[in-house]
């Protein structure tokens, strides 16, 4: 953190519905949505922390009350949080301009609230403070960018033009918006209140016209977590290591985090990098990893294995079911013997024995499954697409 932070303040977005991470944000808004046994929003928080901002405000819609209960003033982590609720939702522009009385008159970061990241906002304050720019965006390369902003940059970091969604006619990679940004007040000017408005399609194209758009190109990790495949995902990095977070602290050097509280089998196997939470159980000669997240109070039965895989607090894995590149939701439940794999369980499913439901498929909270009901094979011995 650099002595004299740039920027103090800052507003996260988290107001939207999360649609495309359903049945795991059925029941909870995806900002805490537990990536690691921690809510995903406070991992935001530790990066506007390290960076000294003092001040967040969540501008918030969609089940805002699971977020204020999860973060509340933010004291426990070491900032000042605030919660502005909208009461219906004003897109990401209109969600800044609704907190506009609670900023001060200095530049402010605002974030979209489900983007996992290390990036170095002093290095991206100290760009736009030295470009005198209207605002600075942090852009990452993606290998297809067909639903980010495309953002194409002159060779002085000003911005040259902005397409959100650029859609079928891009092929190939670009840089995108990143979800980042330093914004000076007057900015903040240019969103009508109180109605829908888009940061991206009215706000930044403008922007880029008149030259006072810039882009910060950084090497640092990035991810949106907004689709179940980069969900676990952003759980595979941070077992890896990939970034730095504070659960890579306490995974430490070996890469296996076993809570004291955990009651793992003599004859169980950790395999990392893996974290088992507290309470969490694993049975005699089950397999737990590589890539594997067991839950606070969750367990996995006798010769069970959990490879690349999610299983939340309260969630059951029966006796020798296997699970792999799969999230089971909280307290959902799979029978003995199942295989489930690149699927997702909504909270409090109960699959039976015996079943195998593979091939990407999700089940919605509560349901339940027979023993021996489903026998969804994999795509290649099918022959189906997704
Ligand atoms: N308060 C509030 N109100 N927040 C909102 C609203 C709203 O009406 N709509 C969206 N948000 C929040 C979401 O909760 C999310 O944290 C963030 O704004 C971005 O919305 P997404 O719906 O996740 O947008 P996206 O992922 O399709 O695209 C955005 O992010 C990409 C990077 O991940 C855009 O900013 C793209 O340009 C960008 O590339
Ligand atoms: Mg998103």
């Amino acid at each position: 953190m650099s002595e004299h932070p740039l920027c103090t303040q800052a507003v996260v977005l988290v107001g939207g519905e999360g649609t495309r991470l359903r049945p795991i944000t059925s029941r909870v808004p995806k900002p805490v949505a537990p990536v690691v046994e921690r809510p995903f929003i406070t991992y935001v928080l530790d990066l506007l922390a390290r960076h000294g901002v003092q001040r967040v405000i969540f501008s918030s819609g969609f089940l805002a009350s699971a977020i204020e209960t999860e973060c509340g003033d933010g004291l426990q982590y070491g900032i000042a949080v605030e919660h502005v609720v909208e009461s219906e939702p004003l897109g990401t522009a209109g969600a800044i301009k609704n907190v506009q009385s609670r900023l001060d008159d200095g530049p402010l970061f605002a974030l979209n609230g489900d983007v996992l990241t290390d990036v170095d906002l002093g290095a991206l304050a100290r760009l736009h403070k030295e470009k005198a720019a209207m605002a600075t965006i942090f852009l990452t390369p993606v290998e297809d960018p067909r639903r980010y902003g495309l953002v194409c940059v002159r060779p002085d970091a000003s911005v040259s033009s902005f397409v959100e969604k650029p859609g079928n006619e891009h092929s190939g990679g670009g840089l995108i918006n990143a979800g980042v940004y330093v914004l000076e007040p007057p900015v903040l000017e240019m969103i009508p209140a109180g109605r829908m408005f888009s940061i991206e399609r009215g706000v930044f194209p403008k922007l880029a016209q008149a030259g006072s758009l810039f882009a910060f190109v950084g090497a640092a990790y990035w991810r949106d977590i907004g689709t179940p495949e980069s969900y676990l995902q952003a759980h595979f990095d941070i077992l890896e290591g990939a970034l730095k977070t504070a659960v890579a602290d306490e995974l430490g050097p070996g890469y296996v985090h076993v809570s004291s509280s955990a009651r793992v089998a003599a004859t169980a196997r950790i395999v990392p990098p893996s974290y088992v939470a507290d309470g969490a159980e694993v049975g005699a000669g089950a397999q737990v990893g590589p890539l594997a997240v067991i839950g606070a109070g969750a367990s996995v039965g006798e010769g069970a294995t959990v490879v690349e895989s999610v299983v939340q607090a309260g969630a059951r894995v029966g006796a020798h079911a296997s699970v792999e590149g799969s999230v089971l939701v909280r307290d959902s439940w799979v029978g003995a013997g199942t295989q489930v794999s690149h699927a997702i369980l909504g909270e409090a499913c109960r699959v039976g024995a015996g079943n195998r439901l593979a091939n990407g498929i999700c089940l919605h909270p509560g349901v339940e499954l027979p023993d021996n009901s489903v026998q969804f094979r994999d795509v290649e011995q099918s022959g189906e697409g997704r």
